[in-house]
């Protein structure tokens, strides 16, 4: 009898060890693998290809860059990040083919910045130059061939979209026809300009360098006069031959 028993004993406490040394091997691998795909960077589809631009160098990224999540799919999309580029809380999402985005090295950090090319459009492009600071802004390329550039030195406060297209076909009801052209949209930031808080920035506009786009203002033409105050919905010229500076004091 004693003997059966400890024979039991001996068969149950050998099964245990048997099956926590395999769960914590699996626990183990999972782990790993998860660590594996954390820092790999995401690109799907053919020919995506994402570069750290060094000195005018181009090299391929081979790892995770902090603070931002990358999600490329389609074919031949090009992505050039800045080495000395900090981000946070931010996404670049980019299907279709062809399209390229290149952030420049900047002193200032982006913040909350979704670069926004999903939807299966192709050859569209941003381009955010030197220097950039952004507190929170989304940037939608829709349509075919369409653009986004910020210029150097710009500043972009929070809460701000900046749209290259209207992203859906309008229509005349009776006839049919389409009213407008979904492709080659643009919108076109000047050098030095100051996008304050919760401002949209709609298709087709040019904002020319050193002006203000006042906050919660809504963009909807383009303006050629540099160093304006440009505000309102929708926004027009509230002042004329200014200038500013990012410090916060005189
Ligand atoms: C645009 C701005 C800088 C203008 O400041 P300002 O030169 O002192 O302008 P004023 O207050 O003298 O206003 C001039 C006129 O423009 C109007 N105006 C000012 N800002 C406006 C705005 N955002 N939208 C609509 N109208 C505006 C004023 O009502 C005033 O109209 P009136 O002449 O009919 O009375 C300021 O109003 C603004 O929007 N600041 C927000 C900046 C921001 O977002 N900062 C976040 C940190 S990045």
């Amino acid at each position: 009898m004693v003997n059966l028993l400890e024979k039991d004993n001996f068969l149950i406490t050998r099964s245990y060890n048997g099956g926590y040394i395999k769960f914590f091997i699996k626990i183990f691998f999972v782990k790993l693998s998860f660590k594996i795909k954390d820092k790999k960077l995401h690109t799907n589809g053919q020919n995506n290809n994402i570069y750290i631009k060094d000195n005018g160098i181009l090299k391929k990224a081979i790892k995770k860059i902090p603070d931002l999540k990358i999600d490329i799919d389609g074919k031949n999309n090009t992505l050039i990040i800045g080495s000395s580029c900090k981000f946070t809380q931010s996404v670049i999402v980019c299907n279709g083919n062809n399209n390229s985005i290149i952030i420049e090295n900047s002193n200032y950090s982006f913040s909350k910045l979704f670069i926004n090319l999903c939807s299966e459009f192709n050859e569209r492009k941003i381009h955010i130059k030197e220097n950039v600071s952004i507190g929170g802004a989304r940037l939608h390329c829709w349509g075919d061939n369409s653009r986004i550039i910020i210029g150097e030195n710009s500043m972009l406060s929070t809460g701000i979209n900046i749209m290259s297209g209207d992203g859906h076909i309008i229509f005349d009801k009776l006839t049919n026809k389409y009213l407008h052209n979904n492709d080659n949209g643009f919108c076109e930031i000047g050098n030095h300009v100051w996008i304050g808080m919760e401002n949209i920035i709609c298709k087709n506009t040019k904002i020319s360098d050193n002006c203000i786009i006042g906050a919660g203002s809504v963009v909807t033409k383009s303006f050629d006069e540099e160093n304006c105050i440009i505000a309102g919905n929708p926004a027009k010229i509230i002042k004329r031959n200014i200038n500013w500076d990012i410090s916060g004091k005189i």
